[in-house]
This record gives C-alpha cells, sequence and structure tokens, in this order.
C-alpha cells in the first residue's frame, strides 16, 4: 500500500486527500494515516493539510523500495524488491532465495556490502550509500548455451541508463564493465544454477559507483563515480529505476538474444573494439585487435597471422584502458 501511496502522492504533484487515497486503495482512512506515518519515518517528507490532504514534497535520499517503484515501468523486473540497509552480499542473498518458487524479476537491493563480490575473485567494496549494488533473478527458458548474451545485455543497458540519466559519454569495455574516459563506473558479476540442459537461474550482480569521492589506492588509478565524472549528486532511487527499466528493455527486446539493434548498439558503445587487446588462451598471452562482437556476446580478435580467435570470458587487458 505504501509504494501506491506513494505513486498517487507523486503522480498528482499537489494534495491529495485521505479520503481520496482510501477510496482508491479500498483501505480505512486510519490505515492510510498509519502508511504515511511510515513513509515518513523512510525519509518521504509528506507534509499534511487540513481539509487539503497530503502533499509528498521530497523523496529519501538513500535507496528505498517505494520510492525506486513510484518511477518503475516494467512489468517484470524490480516488481518484486528488497532493498536492505546491510548484507554480505546481494548476489549471495539472491541466490539463497533463488532455488524457492521465487518469480524471475525479483531485485535485491543493499545500501552497503560487507562481502561485495566481482569478477574473478575479486572483493567489490560497497560502503553505506556510496554505491548502487544490486542483484536480479533471471529464469529463461532457455538451455545454458543460449544465455551468454546476457551479462553483456546488463552492460549495455547500465551504460544507456548512465548515459542517458547523467549526460555523460560513458562505453562499454567488453564485456560488461562500463566505464567513462579510462575509468570503471560499473562492474557486473553474473552467477548461475544450470542443470544438464536447463537454466534453473540466472543473476546478474551489478555495481554502480554512484557517490565515491575516492578510491582505495590499489584501485584508483581504475575506478570513477558519477559524482567524479559530473560533479553532481544524482537521485539514486531515480537512477536505479532508469537502470532498471533500461535492463528489462535489453533483456526482453529479443528475449535474452544480443542481436538487432542492441548489437549495434553494443558495437558502437564498445571501448573495446578497434584496441589492441590481450587474452590468455592456456597459459599463453595472446594479442591482437578487437573487431567484433558477435551475437553470442563474444569478442572477434583478429591476429597477426590473419586469423580470427573468439574470446568468450576471462580477463582481457584492452590497451589504453585497464
Ligand atoms: C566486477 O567488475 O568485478 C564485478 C563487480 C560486481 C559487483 C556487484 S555489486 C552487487 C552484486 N553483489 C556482489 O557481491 N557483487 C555484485
Amino acid at each position: 500500500m505504501q509504494t501506491e501511496i506513494v505513486k498517487m502522492l507523486y503522480n498528482e504533484r499537489g494534495y491529495v486527500s485521505g479520503q481520496e487515497i482510501s477510496d482508491a486503495l479500498g483501505v480505512s482512512r486510519q490505515a492510510v494515516n498509519k502508511a504515511v506515518m511510515a513513509l515518513r519515518d523512510k525519509g518521504f517528507g509528506i507534509s499534511s493539510v487540513t481539509r487539503k490532504g497530503y502533499l509528498l514534497e521530497t523523496f529519501p535520499n538513500h535507496l528505498c523500495e517505494e520510492a525506486v517503484k513510484c518511477h518503475l515501468r516494467t512489468k517484470l523486473i524490480g516488481k518484486r524488491m528488497i532493498v536492505l540497509d546491510t548484507v554480505d552480499s546481494t548476489n549471495n542473498y539472491l541466490k539463497k532465495l533463488a532455488s524457492d518458487d521465487i518469480e524471475e524479476g525479483m531485485v535485491v537491493v543493499s545500501r552497503e556490502q560487507t562481502a561485495g563480490k566481482g569478477r574473478l575473485g575479486r572483493v567489490w567494496q560497497t560502503k553505506k550509500d556510496d554505491g548502487i549494488a544490486f542483484s536480479v533473478l533471471l529464469k529463461p527458458k532457455l538451455a545454458p548455451r543460449e544465455i551468454g548474451a546476457i551479462t553483456p545485455l546488463a552492460g549495455l543497458a547500465v551504460c544507456k541508463a548512465i548515459n542517458d540519466f547523467c549526460k555523460i559519454d560513458s562505453r562499454i569495455k567488453w564485456p560488461n564493465d562500463v566505464i567513462a574516459g579510462k575509468k570503471k563506473l560499473c562492474g557486473i558479476l553474473t552467477e548461475m544454477s544450470t542443470d544438464f540442459d536447463r537454466v534453473e537461474y540466472i543473476i546478474p550482480g551489478i555495481g554502480i559507483n554512484v557517490s565515491h569521492t575516492s578510491f582505495p589506492e590499489e584501485i584508483a588509478h581504475k575506478a570513477t563515480s558519477i559524482l567524479l565524472e559530473t560533479g553532481r549528486h544524482i537521485d539514486k532511487n531515480l537512477f536505479l529505476a532508469t537502470v532498471l527499466n533500461y535492463l528489462e528493455d535489453e533483456l526482453m527486446k529479443n528475449y535474452y538474444k544480443l542481436s538487432g539493434q542492441s548489437l549495434g548498439e553494443y558495437q558502437n558503445l564498445c571501448a573495446t573494439i578497434n584496441r589492441q587487446v590481450t587474452f590468455a588462451r592456456g597459459n599463453r598471452k595472446i594479442s591482437g585487435m578487437a573487431v567484433r562482437i558477435d551475437s553470442a556476446g563474444e569478442l572477434e580478435v583478429m591476429l597477426s597471422n590473419g586469423t580470427v580467435a573468439t574470446v568468450n570470458s576471462g580477463e582481457v587487458t584492452v590497451q589504453g584502458i585497464y
């Protein structure tokens, strides 16, 4: 009910009477009053004036379910959402729920992670309210070999959301880092459970650097934040809703495939293309020119002998980036 009240007040952009809300939601005036008090406790600035009703003046500064949902226009992603104050890792939290009968689209967000995980066993720090850390439960009706495009599609969605929302020119470092200039703004760790020829679930976990003013020394040369890039503090709730809206669009447009318009957009936004890259094959390091991304989300690299190698995961260093 709290989400509905926020939506009503937000859409009205003026006073809404308690009676109008209770009629619309089919609940008592006391229940409306109680829900408004709970929303105030969560940080919503809602004033009330006798005979006029309630007015939504401000949203909370921190991540909050009702505030994100107010701006969501998705059918699936984020319809169910949990916003935590703190957790070890949103991926771990969602994985524990995933095997139960939780429907696709559930989103777990946390204001802080105490043991956030990065790719290749690295750590991903999320200090309270400085970044956005969230995980999404996907249950595509596809075979394990058909899901390779999901993480690149998530990277494309975040990149488009950042560029639209922040008016900057972020790009994708293949397969799914989002970068501004030469520094990382967002990383994605996708975990999954497959059962022979069936995907049980896929969880892309997305970390976006938002309000950081600095980074630990070891990563300071290759990490940046939206605040550092734009000089502006953004509305995290509205921004997260924008990311989730883009994510659903990209995942559903071609049912989890990187094809058509999305493939073209991915190639245009991909900073890896036309650069010299180095990747590992067994214990050998191989270098070549990144030329293309294919519809499975794989990187095609032209080697000096004229052959094309296909790289599908792992660590790739891109000359001039990281
Ligand atoms: C990387 O670039 O190394 C991937 C970073 C992924 C971080 C996100 S934050 C939300 C989710 N929960 C985690 O523990 N990790 C991912």
